[in-house]
């Protein structure tokens, strides 16, 4: 299978993430294409999946992102496609925050007309040690307030990487579907 992987991050991690996935699918002998959505990648066009991940920022996905997804969701829209939403509310057992990330999630789809056939919400980090003092501060606060990690002086990672190996499954399956 040749596969179009494409990803936003702010402070990395969802690179990491789709490094791992390309990594998990090459094991598994597909060839896979990496693209930062900020340098200009291809169009959707001769891959047989393509994965795009973007990670939430105050309730947004990144413009890089938002923009390859409105240009191409016509053809995205005829393809098998996956959504790799990253959020630390994917890490949270709270309804009231769930609820909240499914309508950016929605409202980001609706605006960009894609339609992917799965979306798959994943756990991203709090990398504190990466953080400005401004950004570190404020994370600190947010995740206090909810009773989530607040060592500043280290990062923590809560995505299931187990997890993302299944949607490499998973999207053999789907390409089986046809
Ligand atoms: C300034 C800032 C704002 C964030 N806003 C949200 C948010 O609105 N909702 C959420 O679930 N996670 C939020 N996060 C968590 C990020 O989505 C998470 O840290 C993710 O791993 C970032 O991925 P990246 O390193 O690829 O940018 C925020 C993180 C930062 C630093």
């Amino acid at each position: 299978m040749k596969i179009s992987i494409i990803y936003a991050t702010t402070e990395g991690h969802t690179r990491t993430i789709s490094e791992f996935l390309s990594n998990e699918a090459q094991k598994l002998n597909h060839i896979v294409d990496l693209f930062d959505a900020t340098l200009n990648p291809p169009p959707p066009e001769g891959y047989d999946v393509v994965i795009i991940a973007a990670s939430i920022h105050a309730g947004k996905y990144q413009a890089s992102v938002e923009h390859y997804v409105r240009d191409h969701h016509i053809a995205l829209n005829q393809m098998k496609t996956i959504f790799i939403p990253v959020s630390l509310t994917a890490a949270a057992n709270e309804s009231e925050l769930w609820n909240e990330l499914k309508k950016q999630t929605e409202d980001f789809l609706i605006m960009t007309g894609w339609k992917p056939v799965l979306i798959e919400h994943t756990a991203g980090a709090l990398l504190y040690t990466k953080y400005d003092f401004l950004k570190r501060f404020l994370m600190r606060v947010i995740s206090n307030r909810s009773g989530g990690d607040s060592d500043a002086s280290r990062d923590y990672i809560y995505t299931d990487w187990d997890q993302l190996k299944k949607v490499v499954e998973k999207m053999e399956n789907l390409h089986a579907e046809k």
